[in-house]
């Protein structure tokens, strides 16, 4: 097991109702808040109307910033923080999913900032001080609600890259899974995918003595695999969206990767799909992901076995571990396929013309991946097994 500080400041509060604490929680930061949504999802399904109603009856001064797309964009960060900067505001209430909140992230740093906060995402220049934010989420996947990551796209360079500082933990997170009923079952897939993702490229590391977090992650998965089998079809049940919505956070929130350096390898390709397709996160991953599993699965057969049996309940009675990690991967396939997530580059249009351009921004800084260590002719043979 790595050495790990581990240290998680969010605060959560989860179920039914949990808006009516909103203004409180931002009034410790000041009275006058902007409030960061997306392409007007939360409008529809009267996530905007509660929200508003509680800052009003708060007493706050509230100002919008609306229209924040998903694979969020550099310059639409920009133009919120210097609205903040105009407006003068003191805190931020990020609502909608992972592109929201990630926008967020960077609209508080860039808020106490004169340069372009391109330069946070680039890291060259590291933020010293950021408006305080809080979440209020509807859409489980990425777990920006519970860390400190946060994926920005440059749209005038094609280029998508995650980063990080401790001022992007959000101050607290209101998680009601009533909020994500109304998420459509293409976008429950992603958050499902997304998770289970975040959970592979966390299990797929070169640490040994690791068995508490081996089974929590395995444990997990079987939860994803069995849940999210079902919320596909009936997305206004609560108990299905609250275990997804717990799931979603915890993919990412650093519990499950104590001690462990994880891989991540899949998420850089990925990135470097999204950011010359822009094409959403989780179908880029479910395509990517089981070819990173067969072309990377030499390293460490035993540990893809123990995942295809603990997870994915393969019986591997009089078989090699080899044969035991691959029926693993095609039940992984099978069960995204069973949902409709997508399988291959073309369900995008996505032909091998850019491949090359592909592999070169994935690997633009260094290695892609820490458990499989990728250059740029890997993810060219990756990506080219993934049309
Ligand atoms: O824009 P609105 O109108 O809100 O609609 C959104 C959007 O079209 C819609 N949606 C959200 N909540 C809804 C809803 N529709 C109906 N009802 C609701 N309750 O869903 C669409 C997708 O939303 P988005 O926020 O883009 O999805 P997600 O949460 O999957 O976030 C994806 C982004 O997060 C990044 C990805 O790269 C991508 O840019 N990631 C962030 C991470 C992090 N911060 O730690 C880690 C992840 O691995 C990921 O890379
Ligand atoms: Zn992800």
């Amino acid at each position: 097991m790595d050495n790990f500080i581990f240290h998680n400041p969010v605060k959560l509060m989860f179920g039914k109702g949990q808006v009516s604490n909103l203004a409180g929680e931002l009034k410790k930061y000041g009275n006058n808040v902007l409030v960061v949504y997306g392409g007007g999802s939360i409008k529809k399904n009267g996530v905007y109307e509660d929200v508003m109603n509680t800052l009003k009856d708060g007493g706050l001064t509230v100002h919008e910033f609306g229209g924040v797309e998903p694979n969020p964009r550099l310059t639409t960060a920009i133009a919120a923080a210097d609205l903040c900067k105009r407006a003068n505001i003191d805190v931020i209430i990020a609502v909608g999913g992972g592109s929201v909140i990630d926008c967020t992230k960077l609209i508080a740093c860039a808020a106490k900032y004169d340069g372009n906060p391109w330069d946070f995402v680039v890291q060259k220049a590291v933020p010293q001080d950021a408006l305080p934010f809080g979440t209020v989420l509807t859409l489980s996947a990425t777990s920006s609600e519970m860390n400190a990551g946060s994926v920005i796209t440059n749209e005038e360079t094609q280029e998508k890259y995650g980063w990080g500082t401790p001022f992007n933990y959000p101050k607290f997170s209101i998680l009601d899974p009533t909020y994500t009923m109304s998420v459509p079952r293409d976008q429950t897939v992603n958050g499902i995918v997304d998770t289970m993702s975040h959970i592979f490229e966390e299990y797929f590391n070169e640490s040994s003595n690791t068995p508490f977090q081996d089974e929590m992650c395995e444990s997990a998965l079987r939860t994803l695999i069995s849940t999210g089998a079902e919320v596909v079809d009936n997305p206004n049940d609560y108990d299905l969206r609250a275990t997804m919505m717990l799931a979603g956070v915890w993919g990412l929130n650093g519990f499950l990767r104590m001690g462990y350096a994880g891989d991540w390898g899949t998420h850089e390709m990925e990135h470097a799909v999204s950011a010359v397709y822009d094409i959403p996160h989780a179908g880029g991953l479910s395509i990517l992901f089981p070819q990173w599993m067969r072309y990377t699965m030499h390293l460490n057969p035993q540990r893809f076995a123990q995942l295809a049996i603990n997870s994915f309940g393969v019986d591997a009675t009089g078989k090699s571990d080899e044969e035991t990690a691959l029926e693993g991967i095609s039940k992984l396939e099978e069960f995204w396929a069973s949902i409709g997530a997508p399988g291959k580059l073309a369900d995008f249009d996505i032909d091998g013309s850019k491949i090359e351009l592909m592999a070169e921004k994935a690997a633009s800084r260094g290695p892609v991946g820490n458990f499989a260590k990728l250059g740029k002719d890997d993810v060219v043979q990756i990506l080219k097994n993934s049309l």
